[in-house]
């Protein structure tokens, strides 16, 4: 499925995902401190942003490898036939290893932020499936927002950006259900694919903020102990959401990144 795709920049190629329930817009502020350096192709992950999801069963569960898959076929479609720069964010971090795992060859570098390698447990995963039938019953995204917003920015943010924190809010709230519904069931489909990122061999860049309470710290720093040669960056004053709580230090570590690639 071809989705929809904002490109913008000059310079080496770099994609970028979005987490859950979120779009691509989550990635302005990096675009903006990026796009002097990289060709940024930013992606709405399908049934979410104005991404369309397909019809009938496929419409129920979007499976990572679904999503990992929409974004190679969009690549193709906006010319991009070489290799690439990819950073994925949370569930975008979840498509991004279904990506290497399918499509190891296209990738130049992996960014993985406030992220994780392990699957849901079976709680978790079922928690999961009962959100999701919860979201179409409501035909609304807003029971999500309730439980995301008070997780997803650190105190900092939450404290002094109240407007960013409302602002995101009304975004997963005005997510399409449908879409986050089929998300939240293919997130908890996943399997572990440490092994899929530590047999990929490729530069690596683990980041995450140091007050996130979704993708702990602790949990990200044993990922990059795991990963032969991973860089790992931990940016201070921010949870979950580095790209928009601390943009500067956040385009700062990947462009450090990409420097040391070059
Ligand atoms: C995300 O930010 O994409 C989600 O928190 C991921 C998850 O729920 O596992």
């Amino acid at each position: 499925m071809i989705l929809s795709c904002e490109v913008e920049g000059v310079g080496e190629p770099l994609v970028l995902v979005h987490g859950f329930p979120l779009d691509r817009s989550m990635w302005t502020p990096l675009v903006e401190r990026l796009r002097e350096r990289c060709r940024i192709f930013s992606v709405d992950l399908r049934g979410l942003g104005s991404s369309p999801l397909p019809e009938g069963e496929a419409g129920r569960m979007s499976t990572m490898e679904a999503m990992a898959d929409d974004i190679v076929e969009t690549l193709g479609a906006e010319g991009v036939g070489g290799a690439f720069a990819l950073a994925g964010l949370s569930m975008g971090g979840y498509v991004a290893l279904a990506m290497l795992e399918r499509h190891r060859a296209r990738f130049r570098a992996v960014v993985l932020l406030d992220t994780r390698t392990a699957p849901d447990t079976p709680e978790a995963a079922q928690r999961r499936l009962e959100l999701a039938e919860a979201v179409d019953e409501a035909g609304s995204a807003r029971m999500v927002a309730d439980l995301m917003t008070p997780r997803l920015f650190g105190p900092d943010a939450t404290r002094d950006q109240p407007g960013l924190v409302a602002e995101w809010d009304a975004k997963m709230a005005a997510a399409p259900p449908r879409g986050v519904a089929a998300a939240a069931r293919g997130m908890s489909a996943r399997p572990d694919r440490l092994q899929t990122l530590i047999d990929a061999q490729l530069p690596t860049l683990l980041v995450v903020g140091e007050h996130d309470v979704i993708t702990p710290h602790d949990e990200m720093k044993g990922i990059a102990a795991a990963v032969p040669g991973a860089s790992f960056v931990a940016i201070p004053r921010s949870g979950h959401m580095p790209p928009l709580e601390q943009p500067d230090l956040c385009a700062e570590a990947i462009r450090t990144f990409l420097d040391r690639l070059a």
